[in-house]
């Protein structure tokens, strides 16, 4: 997309995040990778599995109350048949959430056996928490801190500004140090990452996007596309993303002087009942187009 290759992300952004989460790793036992249940494959910063090179890690699918239930079963099976831990949780109703340290612990096993042997008994256990701006962290982090009732601290010793919060006894959380950018330079990514909001809407045209949307469920979700909007499924398999957003503006009654369709509003309001759930939960990276996903 022309507007999604417009936006500018420098090297030097990643480059010092490299370098801040690498220096910390040293003082973690794990990561969990928070991605968005809607797009677990273009929320993913595509430099992180070599960032944080051979740590235990453990993917946390955020947001589920808004991706397609059937996909998110599909996600959580292929990340653990590649071997890498997953549970899917939302940060809205805080469904799923007490499974994380469980898991982090499933997680790290040989390890807590290895330090209960020397006699480090109850030894605390660390995780980073990355993700891309927006995927949750500071809800995970907030709603895991409220849950047990824990209290946010600075500690001396470590990078300033770094965040520590404990939350449970001898669990400790950090925050992402630096900004962990998506995969910009990817249209389809930069597209999807768009349709979810992620990318401020004053860069874009929002025309253009929800055009581009509209095709996409035209393809993967008619029956929910066809119901919220009352469009006929047989009608709609042949039309174009344009051409649908004008019926949406038509069938709304959204019009401007001259008897008009206020393509822009319904553009806007495609964009938003998707980005809310309205339309459904849908999932829009499919596990399947992903096979050999690795994080
Ligand atoms: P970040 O630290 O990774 O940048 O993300 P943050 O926690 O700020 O969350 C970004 C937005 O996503 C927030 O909405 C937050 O409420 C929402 N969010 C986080 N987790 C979930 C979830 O599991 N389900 C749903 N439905 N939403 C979630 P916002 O509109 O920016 O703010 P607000 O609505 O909280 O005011």
């Amino acid at each position: 997309m022309e507007e999604m290759r417009s936006i500018q992300w420098f090297p030097g952004h990643m480059t010092k995040t490299r370098r801040k989460i690498e220096s910390q790793l040293k003082l973690i036992d794990a990561v969990a990778v928070l991605l968005d249940a809607r797009v677990p494959y273009s929320s993913c910063n595509p430099d992180l599995r070599s960032i944080i090179n051979n740590k235990p890690r453990i993917v946390v699918l955020n947001k589920c109350d808004m991706a397609d239930p059937a996909e998110t079963k599909k996600w959580l099976s292929l990340f653990r048949q590649n071997n890498i831990a997953a549970i899917a949780l939302d940060c809205k109703t805080g469904k799923g959430l007490n499974a994380f340290i469980p898991a982090v612990k499933n997680v790290l096993s040989d390890r807590i056996k290895a330090w209960e042997a020397k006699g480090m008994t109850g030894r605390t256990i660390k995780v980073m928490v990355v993700g891309i701006p927006n995927v949750g962290k500071s809800s995970f982090i907030n709603r895991m801190t409220k849950q047990n009732r824990a209290k946010v601290e600075d500690r001396p010793g470590v990078t300033r500004g770094n965040q520590w919060y404990t939350i449970g006894k001898g669990f400790d959380l950090l925050d992402t140090p630096g900004v962990l950018w998506p995969k910009f330079d990817d249209p389809s990514v930069g597209e999807k990452l768009a349709y979810i909001g992620s990318v401020k809407d004053e860069i874009l045209d929002t025309e253009h996007l929800s055009g581009r949307l509209l095709e996409y469920l035209r393809d993967t979700y008619p029956s929910p596309l066809c119901e919220r909007y009352k469009l006929d499924k047989t009608e709609v398999s042949s039309m174009q993303g344009y051409e649908i957003l004008e019926m949406i503006g038509r069938k709304r009654g959204m019009l401007i002087s001259g008897g008009e369709i206020d393509t822009e509003r319904a553009a806007t309001t495609v964009l938003d009942e998707f980005r809310n759930a309205t339309l459904g939960k849908l999932t829009i990276d499919k596990a399947e187009e992903h096979k050999d996903v690795r994080i």
